[in-house]
């Protein structure tokens, strides 16, 4: 299957504004040495709000092969919503994508799936893709219903989106338990999620669809653990938190295969 691994860092609320614009600049200049391949991955990096002006003034600048997007999205077109950012916003900034549902929002936000797949929605009409983010608790993987928890959930946050929309979708499956924590998830553990979210995508939209949809994994990925988990069937990338705010490190899980 010809989908192309994309690794996406997400700052979450980390760096300020010079720290930010020296990471893409070492990003960009380690990513061009040529002793390394870096061309089998799309690389995205995920600034907060504040930075991604100038992250697109350095990305269109020196037309680095680096994509960039948003954390969070709103629901909303635009108006009176004090502190809110919309899609308009983001894609007028040039951004490919948009993060939507991480869990750090569903727990801290209380962002349901119906708002992630207004998110999803309102993404998708402003021409970005959405990473749909899903993943269960510990509570859930102990009772051993976590396929079921996180297939549930991909269901109820593409609800209303075509068939056509979902087939250019990008999913991330973040167990909760394995976000910052030190703790991955094994490449099995993964996988066995990621299997079932593709096969419920082959319900819901049929063969083609669920083979074009991209699905990474995240939690506690580092250099040291990527290949094990890119080698799984169904784990298309990964989103990363902490490991990408260190160049080096980041850099050696985009060229996990090398
Ligand atoms: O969005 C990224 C994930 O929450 C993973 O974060 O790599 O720091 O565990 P982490």
């Amino acid at each position: 299957v010809g989908r192309t691994p994309l690794m996406a860092g997400n700052w979450k609320m980390n760096l300020n504004h010079q720290e930010a614009v020296v990471l893409v600049q070492k990003l960009a200049w380690t990513l061009s040495d040529k002793r390394h391949d870096y061309g089998k991955v799309e690389v995205a990096v995920f600034p907060p709000y504040t930075d991604i002006r100038s992250v697109q003034t350095l990305v269109d600048g020196d037309r680095l092969d680096i994509r960039f997007g948003a954390q969070n999205v709103s629901t909303h077109e635009e108006g009176a919503y004090t502190g809110e950012v919309s899609a308009g916003m983001l894609a007028k900034l040039g951004c490919s994508y948009v993060i939507v549902g991480h869990s750090e929002r569903r727990e801290h936000y209380g962002e349901t799936d119906e708002w992630v797949a207004l998110k999803a929605r309102i993404a998708l009409k402003h021409g970005m893709v959405p990473i749909v983010c899903v993943g269960e608790g510990l509570a859930e993987r102990r009772e051993g219903n976590h396929v079921a928890f996180c297939t549930n959930q991909v269901d109820r946050s593409l609800d209303g989106l075509t068939a056509e929309q979902v087939a250019g979708l990008v999913i991330a499956y973040e167990p909760i338990w394995a976000i910052g924590t030190g703790e991955t998830a094994t490449p099995q553990d993964a996988e066995e999620v990621c299997a079932g979210i593709r096969a419920q995508l082959e319900v819901s939209y049929g063969g083609e669809v669920a083979d074009s949809v991209r699905i990474l994994y995240g939690g506690s990925v580092k250099s040291n653990n990527v290949a094990a988990l890119m080698q799984e069937p169904d784990i298309d990338g990964a989103l990363v938190g902490g490991a990408s705010l260190q160049v080096e490190e980041f850099a050696a899980i985009c060229r996990y295969y090398d």
